[in-house]
């Protein structure tokens, strides 16, 4: 008998095809956000379940799911679980790392791109007809080539986004928990700071660290207040990351010159005032929606799936201590 699992939203048909050829699956078709009691409800009586960032996966769920073997993220973080609580229940957490570093580090340069040159306020004043002829001040904004590009968390996205920026000629500094072994600073031509170097000399910050107790508000009034007037701040990691109001703060009073956000503190809710500004350039949590890397990652979470449920140790195992 196939084992049965849960799959809480519609995912990309060649993860669902792995998902169904060894699994017994209920899959939530209508593609709706489940609240916290329909999870639990649904996850009653499954071995599996198949989940994304937005799926809050409490104790209480992880309870619901007695028969619970393996739960698979569809993403690289996995703040969404609580892993604590899988550890003690021994439930397998796997996510789904590596696909999605380029994609994700092409996405952090639009965003820097974007908000540097105004492109998205370009669009919208020329699709509203205000373009009545080319002007010398007209959207003028910040220039990249040859600044100072400040990378925090030179993970592998982080290092992405450095080596992107050779083609500009930047000054690269980063800083880390863990300083990178110095072949990767060379090859990178990375510079090794200290935050507040960092927030003080960089023009543009881009942010890649995860979601951890210690890096909530990991940029706040302080960080934001050392930056440049004419800096950018670039948010492609998690959204609690950053102190939003602080953040709607900076950028209504021009403390920065401008930001770039995919991700949000209260996602899918944007803090009060951010969409009235137009020093911020907005995305709905997409940095690694290419339609490949999004296929790639639903195959890879339903293959830990899989792999854990047919007694094998999934390849993206987050929490090894359930398999001690
Ligand atoms: C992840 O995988 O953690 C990303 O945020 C999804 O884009």
């Amino acid at each position: 008998m196939k084992p049965k699992v849960f799959v809480s939203r519609m995912i990309p048909q060649k993860g669902l095809d792995v998902v169904l050829a060894a699994c017994d699956a209920e899959v939530n078709t209508p593609d709706t956000h489940l609240s916290q009691a329909e999870l639990i409800e649904r996850v009653h009586g499954k071995e599996g379940l198949l989940c994304l960032l937005t799926d809050e996966i409490t104790d209480d769920i992880l309870a619901a799911g007695a028969q619970l073997k393996v739960v698979a993220n569809v993403a690289v973080g996995f703040n969404n679980i609580d892993v604590q609580a899988a550890i003690r229940r021994k439930i397998i957490v796997t996510n789904t790392p590596g696909v999605l570093d380029e994609t994700t580090a092409d996405f952090a340069w639009c965003l820097l791109l974007a908000s540097a040159r105004r492109l998205v306020e370009a669009d919208r004043f020329t699709r509203a007809g205000q373009y009545k002829g080319w002007g010398i001040t007209l959207l003028c904004g910040d220039d990249i080539y040859g600044k100072t590009l400040g990378i925090c968390g030179l993970g592998r996205i982080g290092r992405g986004v450095a080596k992107r920026a050779k083609g500009f000629e930047m000054r690269l500094l980063y800083t880390d928990a863990v300083r990178a072994p110095a072949q990767v600073e060379r090859q990178l031509g990375a510079q090794f700071v200290d935050k507040e170097t960092l927030f003080r000399d960089a023009d543009f910050v881009t942010i890649h660290v995860p979601l951890l107790p210690e890096t909530h508000h990991y940029v706040s009034i302080k960080e934001l207040k050392l930056m440049k007037k004419t800096a950018h701040l670039i948010n492609a990691s998690r959204g609690p990351v950053v102190d939003e109001a602080a953040l709607v703060q900076a950028l209504r009073e021009r403390w920065i010159a401008g930001a770039g956000l995919d991700v949000y503190e209260h996602e899918p809710e944007l803090s009060p005032g951010l969409v009235e500004l137009d020093n911020v350039t907005l995305a709905p949590h997409i940095a690694s929606a290419s339609v490949a890397t999004r296929t790639k990652m639903a195959v890879m979470a339903a293959t830990n799936l899989v792999e854990a449920l047919q007694g094998r140790r999934p390849p993206n195992l987050v929490n090894p201590e359930v398999l001690a």
